[in-house]
């Protein structure tokens, strides 16, 4: 008589658990305008504790991440379009990437790859392999974050090559470390206060159509930014002395630039003729954001290294440097490492990613789809947005004071980011002064409730613009 008794409080139990995550409205709500009274008391505790260095732009307490949404502890429900910047393609906290850390974690926490392998990290690197372009990236290493794995990639670019120089764009972004900040042009506030940064940077001029720096149009260009370009790098100073160029497929922080078709193509070739290594960094671009596993897919191009992060682990801390395998082989055993990087936990995550990445690719179609056609709409009413971009679930409004101007207008883009907030949205900017409110929804967003995002951006585009 005693067994079913168990049996059924067990079933209440379990009944709780779920009434409680069927409670949490699956849309945009909000109950008090944010920050609410307990958001504004962490961040009263943050100023006091944390750097200023530190900036918060949606401020508010955040508790729990869920799929599409976010829940904050003053009760406010929000649709998440940011997706903590990139990161949760698969949304938040994927089941099977949850179980699988759980999972992990009963069994090694750490001990580092370099005192001993255990599987989680060699499984991923094969899975990094059979993903990467083509199949033709053999070798992979693994750090914390995607700042980390670009300096990993330069070492061992510089390595292979004995070579002294490092390409990059004026309008990209790897990161925040020394390195990174060296590769952007952005002074502020990236650069700002932090020089002397490394020498030996040389910064090109990105495909930015909307503004290009050539003032010509695609396709009657010719792609003469790249012919630019080569005649950069094989003139003096620079000539046979270039050891990496650093990409981004489709620009993140830069502002979601997409270069036309045939550009990477030519841009590839110009690098291999002149022995300089092409480093394609995904960080933001690949894990499916874009509708391709990688983004540099798109111009079916095969790079010498690829650099992965963000939605590669589903918010553990993990990124990655996978490449030829000629190329990986540059450096000796002991150079490379790092107490954490490949962690077993954030492995374990990636590898369940991997196959999310697979399965969910359709799902980009969809979303793509649905933004690519409400943004249009916006374009053709409102004059302020001057240019509509992106590839997938990747998407940009530029926000310009007129379009003959094309002046930037970075006080609208940031409007709209907090209006939206207030209503239930999380959206972020981007661009070279921050003039662009980017759509980085997670690619699973099912239809209505990214129509119900887009409403909100919508009503706050329009209220901003009228102001
Ligand atoms: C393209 C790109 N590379 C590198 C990074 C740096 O990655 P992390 O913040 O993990 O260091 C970012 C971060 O936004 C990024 O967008």
């Amino acid at each position: 008589m005693s067994k079913p008794k168990k049996a059924s409080k067990k079933k209440t139990a379990k009944k709780k658990g779920s009434a409680k995550t069927a409670s949490r409205p699956k849309t945009a709500r909000i109950v008090v305008t944010p920050p609410g009274p307990k958001a504004k008391a962490a961040l009263s505790r943050k100023e006091k504790f944390v750097t200023t260095g530190m900036k918060t732009t949606l401020v508010t307490n955040l508790d729990v991440g869920e799929g599409s949404f976010l829940y904050d502890t003053d009760g406010n429900s929000f649709i998440d379009f940011s997706a903590g910047i990139g990161v949760h393609n698969f949304g938040h906290r994927p089941r099977q990437v949850v179980n699988a850390v759980k999972k992990q974690a009963d069994k090694l926490f750490h001990i580092c790859y370099m005192v001993s392998l255990y599987d989680p990290y060699t499984d991923l690197a094969e899975a990094m392999y059979q993903i990467s372009p083509s199949r033709k990236l053999k070798k992979s290493i693994f750090l914390n974050s995607g700042s980390e794995a670009n300096e990993n990639a330069l070492k061992i670019a510089r390595a292979y090559t004995k070579k002294k120089w490092i390409a990059s764009y004026k309008t990209s972004f790897h990161g925040r470390t020394i390195l990174d900040i060296s590769l952007t042009a952005k002074e502020k506030p990236y650069r700002d206060g932090f020089g002397p940064l490394l020498p030996n940077v040389l910064h090109l001029d990105y495909a930015y159509c909307y503004r290009c720096h050539l003032g010509l149009e695609y396709p009657s260009c010719n792609l003469a930014c790249v012919d630019k370009i080569k005649e950069t790098l094989e003139s003096a100073p620079y000539a046979g002395d270039v050891a990496a160029m650093f990409i981004e497929p489709i620009q993140g922080e830069g502002g979601f630039m997409v270069p036309p078709p045939g550009y990477f193509q030519k841009l590839y070739q110009v690098c291999k003729d002149n022995g300089i290594v092409f480093i394609d960094d995904e960080v933001q671009s690949g894990m499916d954001r874009t509708g391709k596993i990688w983004a540099i897919e798109h111009w079916k191009t095969v790079p010498d290294m690829l650099v992965s992060g963000k939605g590669l682990a589903a918010g553990m801390p993990l990124a990655g440097v996978t490449g030829r395998d000629e190329i990986m082989s540059a450096s000796y055993p002991g150079q490379l490492g790092g107490t954490y990087g490949g962690n077993p936990l954030a492995c374990a995550a990636a590898i369940e990613c991997v196959k999310l990445a697979k399965v969910n690719l359709p799902k980009v179609k969809n979303v793509e789809k649905v933004l690519s056609k409400r943004l249009k709409e916006w374009y053709d009413e409102i004059p302020n947005i001057g240019d509509v971009r992106g590839r997938g679930a990747m998407y940009a409004i530029e926000l310009v004071e007129n379009r003959s101007s094309k002046k930037e207008a970075p006080q609208l883009a940031a409007a709209i980011q907090q209006e939206c907030f207030k209503n239930g949205l999380y959206i972020l900017t981007a661009g070279t002064v921050n003039q662009v409110v980017r759509f980085l929804p997670p690619i699973t967003t099912p239809t209505p409730v990214l129509e119900k995002g887009l409403d909100i951006v919508e009503n706050a585009i329009k209220k901003v613009v009228k102001k």
